[in-house]
């Protein structure tokens, strides 16, 4: 698209954000990242309408974000009961305890801090960023990438990752000048009550005008996503200990991914990870996300630069020997390239 045609479509969203969109569900019309934040959790895999009982009860329970923190897992699981995908309450609870114990009460007031916190993906902090603070940051939920494929007859097949990237870079091309957290709304709103999976009422459409999949007669021809055998996800969490001008290394078994590699230690869990340690500040990195053939492997790095006590078994590595080391490229980008 052409400058003034993204200005156009910016423009055409907001414009019909304010007059069609969704405006007074409960989690509007506030800039509390707390309130927000919930309501985009609660909603990643849900209806509006299911949310909005439990949105209300778990604010009344828990009216700030260190009173979850304060409450324990068993009675945040008991009130999400009902509304699916346990993760995601288990996630919550972290999120709230790392925001009351590691940043003083405070959401990180941009995305890229956001998405450092348990259960926040790029998405959500996108959107919560754009809501509260005004960032100008895309977010790419499965609605959202159902408008944008379409307007933009982006045919490249979505399971791919590489395929993925390119429309999270044309979303952030995409992003108004202004108004962006209206803007984010109004493609949320668009997907949901317009650009509908099967049957786009585009007579209704503010971006018809503009919409090249619908210009091409099928835009239910978008988004492009092939089918693919099931993949699995794996979790993981990297403790990345340095001390001294020295990375401690574990060797990975002779057999299975990475066989004989070197990596950080490696926990299936946070709390292992934390446990393995005596003592010290550990820093959350951002999550990488590596695709394997079988697997998506997702994982977690936390770092001290200042470790005390026990810790657990390994080699102690110079970092100017790490080139000695067969590490894998993910970790290899990690700890020696950044
Ligand atoms: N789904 C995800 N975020 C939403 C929001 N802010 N409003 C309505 N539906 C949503």
């Amino acid at each position: 698209m052409s400058e003034a045609l993204i200005e156009d479509f910016g423009k055409t969203v907001v414009a019909w954000q304010r007059r069609h969109g969704r405006n007074t569900l409960p989690w509007q019309n506030t800039r509390d990242p707390y309130r927000v934040w919930l309501s985009e959790v609660m909603l990643q895999q849900t209806q509006v309408t299911t949310v909005l009982g439990y949105y209300e009860r778990f604010l009344a329970r828990w009216p700030k974000v260190t009173d979850l923190a304060a409450a324990t897992l068993d009675e945040v699981l008991a009130q999400w009961a009902g509304l699916g995908y346990y993760s995601r309450a288990r996630n919550l609870h972290a999120c709230a305890k790392a925001v009351a114990e590691l940043h003083g009460g405070e959401f990180p007031r941009s995305a890229a801090g956001l998405q450092t916190l348990p259960g926040i993906g790029r998405s959500t902090a996108a959107a919560i960023a754009a809501f509260c603070f005004g960032e100008r940051v895309a977010i790419l939920d499965g609605n959202v990438k159902r408008v944008l494929s379409r307007v933009l007859a982006f045919d490249g097949d979505l399971a791919s990752s590489a395929a993925e990237k390119k429309l999270w870079d044309r979303a952030t091309e995409l992003l108004p000048q202004q108004d962006v957290d209206r803007y984010t709304q109004g493609l949320m709103d668009l997907g949901a009550t317009v650009c509908g999976a099967r049957s786009p009422d585009c007579l209704l459409c503010p971006v018809q005008p503009m919409c090249r999949g619908q210009q091409q007669g099928d835009p239910t021809r978008y988004p492009v996503k092939t089918k693919k055998l099931k993949r699995g996800r794996r979790e993981n969490w990297w403790l990345w200990l340095e001390a001294g001008g020295q990375v401690l290394l574990q060797q990975r078994p002779s057999t299975g991914v990475w066989a004989g590699m070197w990596t950080l230690p490696m926990f299936d869990d946070e709390a292992s990870a934390r446990a393995a340690l005596g003592g010290g500040e550990l820093q959350t990195l951002p999550r990488i996300e590596h695709a394997l053939t079988h697997f998506d492997w997702v994982l977690h790095t936390l770092r001290s630069e200042s470790p005390e006590g026990m810790t657990p078994g390994g080699t102690w590595v110079a970092r100017e020997k790490l080139a000695d080391y067969a590490l894998p490229a993910p970790l290899k980008k990690l700890i020696v390239e950044s």
